[in-house]
């Protein structure tokens, strides 16, 4: 068989990453939103790119520049987002990093809301997002080979993380302790789950999370590619 040097095994290969928070607009100057900083899915974008494969970042907003070699597709609304990774298969290897509300306002109103002077507070009703990793792993067609989801948990973190494992349909998860002080800040403490079990990580930088992830992630794609 033929030699890839080792840090292009994925050359040939696409694939697609969400990163950042969604925005779901209430009216033209308010929206809800998750923490993210965009920083772990920037990087693993940029170790995917580095192992050789050409890589689609759709990016909710942050304030990170698209690492090199990377095609950045940014996008505000959890709709958006996923209309954008739909438009981006065939990929490969689908890596949903993305912090996606899990709720948007039924209604964004066209203009700003202004009830202060009536001393109202606005009520907001609510309905759900699409789930884009479950949406993604259950695509009968054009499924990318390997699915890997997040799971941000404040507590019982390998228990949620499982259970999200199973609801999602994806592959693998990457779990992520987030009671800690790791959001926004360099380093991540993850655990891999996969269905042969639970890989425990030391806290470590959140490239060097990635550069890990992407050779696990050449590891199983190479597997299936020479065997
Ligand atoms: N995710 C997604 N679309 C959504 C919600 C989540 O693609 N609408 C993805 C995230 O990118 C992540 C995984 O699903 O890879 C888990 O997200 P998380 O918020 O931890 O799980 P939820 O299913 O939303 O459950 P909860 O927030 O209640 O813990
Ligand atoms: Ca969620």
């Amino acid at each position: 068989a033929m030699l890839r040097p080792r840090s292009k095994r994925l050359a040939g290969r696409h694939a697609l990453v969400t990163a950042g928070p969604t925005r779901e607009p209430l009216d033209p100057v308010r929206y809800i939103s998750n923490h993210s900083s965009g920083k772990q899915g920037y990087a693993i974008a940029a170790a995917l790119a580095a192992e050789g494969a050409r890589v689609t970042l759709v990016s909710g907003p942050v304030s990170l520049r698209a690492p090199e070699g990377v095609d950045l597709v940014k996008v505000e609304t959890a709709r958006d987002m996923l209309k954008a990774c739909e438009d981006a298969l065939p990929a490969d290897i689908f890596v949903s990093v993305a912090a996606v509300a899990d709720w948007r306002p039924v209604k964004a109103a066209d203009k700003k809301l202004k009830l202060k002077g009536e001393g109202k507070s606005p009520a907001i009703e609510l309905t759900e997002n699409p789930d884009i990793l479950r949406t993604l792993s259950h695509k009968k067609k054009k499924r990318p080979a390997l699915v890997i989801g997040f799971a941000a948990e404040t507590h019982d973190l390998e228990r949620h993380a499982q259970e999200k494992l199973a609801r999602k349909g994806c592959d693998w998860i990457v779990a992520n302790d987030v009671s800690g002080d790791v959001m926004g800040g360099l380093e991540n403490e993850i655990a891999l789950i996969t269905k042969d079990g639970i890989d425990r990580w030391p806290r470590m930088a959140k490239e060097e999370v990635s550069a890990r992830l992407a050779q696990k992630v050449s590891e199983a794609l190479g597997r299936d590619r020479d065997g």
